[in-house]
């Protein structure tokens, strides 16, 4: 049973597209929802009039996870709503890059990891005062930290960068899981396939759309609500066995 009455969450990331989604299903599970954005402080204050408006809690909350200081800016932040008792946090905020391996440049290479890597390393370590026992902490990965997508070829664009940044975000799941699970605290990935939303804005495109569909053994295109509602189980008791894992969502891609 998802229920999160009571409970405190944080997303980050939860301005749009899976965080969005994943913001409001938790809101719906009855959780006061701490709503992090990055630049889109529109849609984040508009999320939050949405979640107040269906009778629930929630609070926008702004930081720069690529900045060396952004994690520790946004615990503070954290901290200053809920006091030491934060239950669930959704590590959700991560960009993406798609070129040709000698387009590559360093900044795109350490734009990518310290947003998707670092950021959520230092988070987890400015949270953890906050996390006690029964807390839980899920991480938005990717099927590209297993998977090779695309048409590999040094002439097509490919996400080697950013695939490897979920590569590392599994390794550190895993990792959190047995460090914290003494506490009490739990740690899983869930690993989105092509889900619609800004970030994969080729399933716009004919070609794009026939690419993804291709791949996948179910014939549509996935919502970010497909992975909201798998991220609202995972913070849910009725996940309470379940650490260290990474939990695909995406249509049965590349069975
Ligand atoms: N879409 C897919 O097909 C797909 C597939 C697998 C995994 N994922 C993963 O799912 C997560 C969400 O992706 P999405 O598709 O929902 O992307 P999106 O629509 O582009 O949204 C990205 C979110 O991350 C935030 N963000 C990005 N950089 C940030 C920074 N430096 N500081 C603070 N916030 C930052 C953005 O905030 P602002 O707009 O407020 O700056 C936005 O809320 C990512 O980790 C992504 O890698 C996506």
């Amino acid at each position: 049973m998802t229920t999160l009455k009571g409970k405190t969450a944080l997303v980050t990331g939860a301005s749009r597209g899976i965080g969005r989604a994943t913001a409001i299903a938790l809101a719906r599970a009855g959780a006061h929802i701490l709503v992090h954005y990055g630049r889109s402080v529109q849609e984040a204050e508009s999320l939050v009039t949405e979640i107040r408006a269906n009778g629930g809690r929630a609070d926008a909350l702004s930081a720069d996870l690529a900045t060396p200081q952004g994690a520790a800016m946004l615990a503070e932040q954290v901290r200053s709503i809920v006091g030491d008792r934060l239950d669930v946090a959704v590590l959700n905020a991560g960009i993406s890059k798609a070129v040709r391996i000698a387009d590559y440049t360093i900044e795109d290479f350490d734009n990518l990891f310290a947003t998707n890597v670092r950021g959520p390393f230092f988070l987890v370590q400015q949270l953890l005062p906050m996390l006690g026992e029964g807390s839980n902490i899920t991480v938005i990965s990717s099927a590209v930290a297993r998977t090779v997508v695309g048409k590999p070829g040094v002439d097509n664009p490919s996400v080697l960068a950013y695939a490897s940044t979920k590569g590392a975000i599994e390794t550190l799941v895993k990792n959190w899981a047995a460090i914290l699970g003494p506490r009490g605290i739990r740690v899983n990935a869930v690993a989105p396939g092509v889900i619609d939303t800004d970030m994969s804005n080729f399933t716009k495109t004919e070609a794009g759309r026939e690419v993804t569909l291709g791949m996948q053994a179910l014939k549509r295109i996935g919502k970010p609500e497909d992975v909201a509602d798998v991220v609202a189980f995972m913070a849910s008791d009725g996940a309470r066995w379940i650490t260290g894992a990474s939990i695909p969502v995406d249509g049965g891609s590349k069975l």
